[in-house]
């Protein structure tokens, strides 16, 4: 018998560490660090999965890749955040706060898959009729296989029984194997489940797609455990209180990272919002002080993104805080802006905001926040159909950023008039209706201002 190797395993990020500790050292949460055995997972195979048929050994030079199809999903946002669609044998995580959509979007999305597929919808948390019920609130009326279970070794028998193209888990924290003893939604547990229905997609051909909720509270192991297992990652950003829905990709063998799809939330379930610029931009008449419109890039994607700075004088310690931007961009920005714009914030409460919920990523934001700032500081608006976007080096230096021109039309689409952008992203040619000023310091956009 194989020895026993023992791990402490972080319930919210997954590292695995060699002794207890009160805090996680990679994500720094307190009191979720959880005691697993290793070697019990590694030395056998399962009862379950045993009779599947083993992998062979191929030349890669002569597989061909022609008939990896794609299913469609019918929703041609999704799609696109999945790189195409679903590719077979692919298993794809789907994370979001409870509440959030993520059931609604995926009985959604397999109502509208092709009927030539069977698809079989695992519920570890709602019973047959709840399920039904929302189905029928969503107008749908395709044939999808339903069973309510949580025992993994009988999912597994169903699983061959059934035959199913498509496999839905929702979510993999309800489910328990007979492998581990330790408690539903545990690390061990929720980690054993999703190897061994990955193993069966891989040599079934089959797809698989996991729900998971991010949690708060820490009770429950959270979706980020499994990254590293599945192929492709999806996350629901902001919070189920607004209307809107984002949801990027955060890993994707099959696509681009960071891709991102909107939808709104309606009585009719998910709707695309497939023109998504329009609904970050606040449709105010009159610019406000602190107020910035930028182009950012996601992926494949340029959007048109509003920012927001709030600058007021601080009572006591001055007070940083920065939603949908990273906090630590902000503070560099701010020592930018004092050190080579000449502008002191330190007794100043700033605060920025992205409109939306949709959490930028990109350096290309630097330019735009720095101007919101300014704004706020003097109190005066910019000008109206002002965009302006790039990257703010530490030297004080304005960087170009990728794809300059894709972002300049984007702009020109929704009637901006006026653009303030690295000198390495003017266009060679003129853009009709746009007055383009390129700029490769910081104090010269704070001249243009
Ligand atoms: P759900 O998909 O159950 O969330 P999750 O699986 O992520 O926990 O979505 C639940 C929320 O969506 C719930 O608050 C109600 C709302 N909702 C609508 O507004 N319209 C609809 O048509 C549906 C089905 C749900
Ligand atoms: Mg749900």
């Amino acid at each position: 018998m194989a020895k026993t190797k023992i791990e402490f395993v972080c319930r919210e990020c997954g590292a695995s560490h060699y002794q207890w500790a009160g805090q996680c050292l990679e994500c720094e949460a307190w009191n979720t660090l959880e005691e697993i055995v290793v070697s019990q997972v590694t030395s056998s195979r399962p009862e379950s999965l045993k009779d599947l048929p083993a992998s062979k050994v191929q030349n890669l030079s002569e597989i061909s890749t022609e008939n990896k199809t794609r299913l469609t999903t019918g929703l041609s946002e999704l799609d696109r955040t999945l790189g195409g669609g679903l590719v077979d044998g692919s298993v794809v995580l789907i994370g979001g706060d409870p509440g959030i959509g993520k059931s609604t979007l995926i009985l959604q999305a397999l109502a509208a898959i092709n009927r030539s597929n069977v698809t079989l919808y695992v519920s570890g948390e709602e019973s047959a009729e709840q399920v039904s019920e929302r189905s029928i609130r969503l107008g749908i009326k395709a044939d999808i296989l339903f069973i309510s279970e949580t025992h993994l070794e009988k999912i597994l028998k169903i699983l061959k029984e059934v035959q199913p193209k498509v496999i839905v888990i929702d979510s993999i924290q309800t489910m328990v194997t007979d492998l581990s003893t330790s408690a539903p939604g545990s690390v061990s547990q929720v980690r054993d489940c999703a190897a061994q229905l990955t193993q069966y997609t891989k040599q079934t051909h089959t797809i698989l797609i996991l729900i998971g909720h991010v949690t708060k509270g820490g009770a429950l192991a959270g979706p980020r455990i499994l990254e590293h297992m599945v192929d492709t990652v999806l996350y629901f950003e902001g919070d189920a209180g607004g209307r809107y829905r984002v949801i990027r990709a955060v890993k994707n063998r099959y696509g681009a990272v960071n891709e991102i799809s909107v939808f709104a939330m309606s009585g009719k379930g998910l709707q695309q919002v497939s023109n998504p610029s329009s609904i970050f931009l606040s449709n105010q008449k009159t610019p406000s002080p602190g107020s910035m419109v930028m182009v950012v890039r996601e992926a494949t994607r340029p959007l048109l993104i509003e920012i927001q700075a709030l600058v007021d004088q601080a009572n006591g310690p001055a007070k940083r805080v920065s939603v949908g931007l990273d906090q630590n961009r902000l503070s560099l920005q701010l020592a930018i802006l004092h050190k080579h714009g000449g502008i002191a914030t330190f007794d100043q409460d700033v605060f920025a905001n992205v409109v939306g919920g949709v959490r930028v990523m990109e350096t290309s934001s630097d330019l735009a926040l720095i101007a919101a700032i300014i704004s706020s500081l003097r109190n005066r608006p910019l000008e109206e159909h002002l965009v302006i976007f790039g990257e703010v080096g530490l030297a004080g230096e304005v960087r170009p950023v990728p794809n300059g021109q894709e972002r300049l039309k984007e702009a020109v689409k929704h009637g901006f008039k006026k653009a303030i952008v690295p000198k390495g992203n003017l266009p060679s040619k003129p853009i009709d209706g746009l007055e383009m000023h390129g700029v490769s310091r910081l104090q010269e956009m704070i001249n243009l201002l």
